[in-house]
């Protein structure tokens, strides 16, 4: 008898502590936004790990794929991703910063319209002691935790050598990016390192140098055709930073008729771009596979959230600190690899790249 009243007053305090630990998780899941103290189980909170993802823009096909192919990741890690799009707007990508800090996130993952300004961003989420990752362009003079991204000056040195090769001599038009971005800036080192000795040599001429901004093909079209008229279409090459200015480029050289005669280079493998470089209208473009870029990423934002320290054996100096960096290797793309490299990666389709093809040549 006496054990069996034992017994059921084991029973009891065991139902009681099982209902005080489910209620006190479940107090845990619904504390109000904002990293508090109460919130946390051993310094981590409970439930999946909120990332908050801030894209500049997503008018080009590149951004897009980032974004799926991170938010792919992130499911996979069972976290859950928050996408804001600041269109450009130093301000507003402030405002959406602040705005996914007060819902709680616990990393941020920025992919900044002005590397300089989004460092008040880097400030806000330090206060809130919210690590932030610099998506593919880097934030100057903050505490950002982790840069991922591609050798950008590589990616301009790769551009300049391959025209340079094909064109030893002549005159240059350079189509550079945003002034506000800072791979922009280190395409142009790049490009500057390879073009420097063959305008020293008096070899090349550079006759123009122009910063598209916002990447803008309308720019790159803008400036691309003062550069011809102001040089009676003499221009042997134009070094453009990426697709979005050698769309604008092309334009400009096709309404004169010299669409494959004068060189231009690009960058990201868009789709129009690789039409273009199929049909002979751009040289080269270089390719960077987004899906580890996107992995890494997510991968890192997983850890950074959980706590847990990121080794990537490399930095970057951005003004204030060494920042931990993760940067991949870009891959020349041109008439002869097409099908080797995108088409072959799946990151274009074959019938898409050679749809017009024919008619362009
Ligand atoms: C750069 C990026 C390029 C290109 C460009 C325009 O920062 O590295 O891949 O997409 O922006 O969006």
């Amino acid at each position: 008898m006496r054990s069996t009243n034992c017994r059921k007053t084991f029973r009891l305090i065991a139902v009681l502590a099982a209902f005080i630990t489910v209620a006190f998780l479940i107090a845990g899941c619904n504390s109000g936004p904002g990293k508090t103290e109460s919130s946390s189980v051993n310094g981590q909170k409970p439930g999946p790990v909120r990332i908050g993802f801030l894209l500049e823009t997503l008018k080009e096909e590149r951004w897009l794929r980032d974004r799926d192919l991170f938010v792919e990741k992130a499911k996979e890690l069972g976290a859950t991703v928050e996408i804001q799009v600041a269109e450009g707007n130093d301000a507003v990508q402030l405002q959406q910063a602040e705005n996914l800090l007060t819902k709680g996130i616990d990393v941020l993952v920025v992919v900044p319209h002005d590397g300089q300004v989004a460092a008040s961003i880097v400030d806000k989420a330090t206060q809130a002691n919210v690590p932030v990752i610099a998506y593919d362009r880097l934030i100057l003079n903050s505490d950002v935790a982790l840069y991922v991204s591609f050798d950008n000056v590589r990616v301009g040195e790769m551009q300049a050598r391959y025209l340079l090769e094909r064109a030893p001599k002549g005159n240059y038009l350079l189509i550079c990016g945003s002034p506000t971005d800072n791979n922009a800036k280190l395409l142009y080192q790049g490009q500057m390192n390879v073009l420097k000795p063959a305008v020293d040599r008096g070899d090349i001429k550079i006759v123009a140098e122009q910063w598209a901004a916002n990447w803008q093909a309308s720019e790159a079209m803008k400036h691309t055709e003062n550069a011809l008229t102001q040089n009676n279409d003499n221009i042997v090459a134009v070094v453009a930073s990426a697709d979005s200015v050698s769309r604008g480029v092309i334009q400009a050289l096709d309404s004169r008729g010299l669409a494959g005669k004068v060189l231009v280079s690009g960058q990201d493998a868009d789709i129009v771009a690789s039409q273009y470089v199929a049909q002979g209208k751009q040289t080269m473009t270089v390719y960077k596979p987004i899906k580890p870029l996107a992995t890494a990423a997510a991968e890192a934002a997983v850890k950074l959230a959980r706590g847990e320290k990121i080794d990537t054996g490399r930095t970057v100096n951005n003004g204030k600190i060494d920042v931990p960096s993760i940067l991949l290797d870009p891959i020349i793309v041109d008439k002869n690899n097409l099908e080797d490299t995108i088409i072959k990666d799946g990151y274009q389709k074959r019938d898409e790249v050679f749809k017009t093809a024919a008619a362009g040549s």
